[in-house]
């Protein structure tokens, strides 16, 4: 049997061919945002099915492909669909894609995902930077032994999501004309939505939106020593004492509406990263 070293040097080996100009930034684009790349300039794109070792996606609204590529001369790598632990992937097959990242020398993955609002202040379509989040996925990518090459046992987890790079965000939404929200976010296994109880549960515990992605990635991230940027696009807002069924269609839609401001921060924020 295959390594899982071994399964992303085989991914990251073919990757290579395709690559002109080496990444150094990673996007990962999450519900209805696949559209938000506009600002790449695409060099090369592949479907999951063609790198080796790849998970597939089994989510309508995730594309499934990476797209290599420069965002003001920078060399980007961004993958359009990610994998969920709701749809039985293992926390390991979740993160593959981030440990393609941190070979191919990543220093910085930009984390989008949809995302309910716990916050009542917040409106649907608003854009939330992560400033922290709360893992109650009841899974971990670093569980078993500790692949020392990639990360210490123990990894830090007091600066998830870089401060620096949380300013450049507010910035950024600032020169756009962009309404920025700033909060944390409450990561869950999913697939069903939050309960009224669960709801009221999230904000007691200080949670401000809530989804079903990202947080493996960022445990994932943190222990590969990358620097980690989060943008929720808030779907919709869930308020226990006035619950609306949410459906899946409407929250992508909202999603996709929202994808042109989580573009216009992304070029904004890499163009920044450029200028430092
Ligand atoms: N809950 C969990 N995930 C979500 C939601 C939600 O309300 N909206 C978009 N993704």
């Amino acid at each position: 049997m295959k390594s899982y070293l071994q399964k992303v040097k085989e991914a990251v080996d073919l990757l290579k061919k395709h690559i002109t100009i080496p990444p150094d930034i990673g996007i990962m684009t999450g519900t209805g945002l696949g559209e938000s790349l506009e600002s790449l300039q695409i060099t090369a794109t592949l479907d999951y099915g063609q790198i080796p070792n790849m998970p597939q996606s089994t989510v309508q609204s995730h594309h499934g492909r990476l797209v290599i590529g420069t965002i003001g001369g920078r060399g980007v790598i961004a993958m359009q669909g990610r994998f969920h632990l709701y749809e039985g992937y293992s926390p390991l097959e979740v993160t593959f894609p981030i440990r393609v990242m941190q070979a191919m020398g990543v220093h910085t993955v930009i984390l989008t995902n949809a995302a309910g609002g716990l916050n009542l202040s917040f409106k649907a379509g608003d854009i939330m930077v992560i400033a922290d989040h709360i893992n109650l996925t009841n899974e971990n990518p670093l569980v078993g032994i500790n692949e020392d090459s990639w990360g210490t046992r123990f990894p830090d987890m007091t600066s998830v999501y870089d401060p620096h790079l949380v300013k450049l965000v507010e910035k950024a939404a600032k020169a756009h004309d962009i309404s920025m929200r700033k909060g944390i976010y409450v990561g869950l296994k999913g697939p069903s939505l939050e309960t009224s109880a669960e709801t009221r549960f999230l904000r007691l515990i200080g949670g401000d939106a809530v989804g079903f992605s990202t947080v493996q990635e960022a445990i994932a991230a943190v222990h590969g020593g990358m620097k980690i940027m989060g943008l929720s696009t808030i779907t919709n807002i869930n308020d226990p004492d006035n619950p609306v069924p949410d459906t899946e269609e409407a929250i992508i839609k909202v999603a996709q509406t929202a994808s042109s401001k989580i573009s216009a921060i992304i070029k904004s924020i890499v163009k920044d990263m450029a200028e430092k």
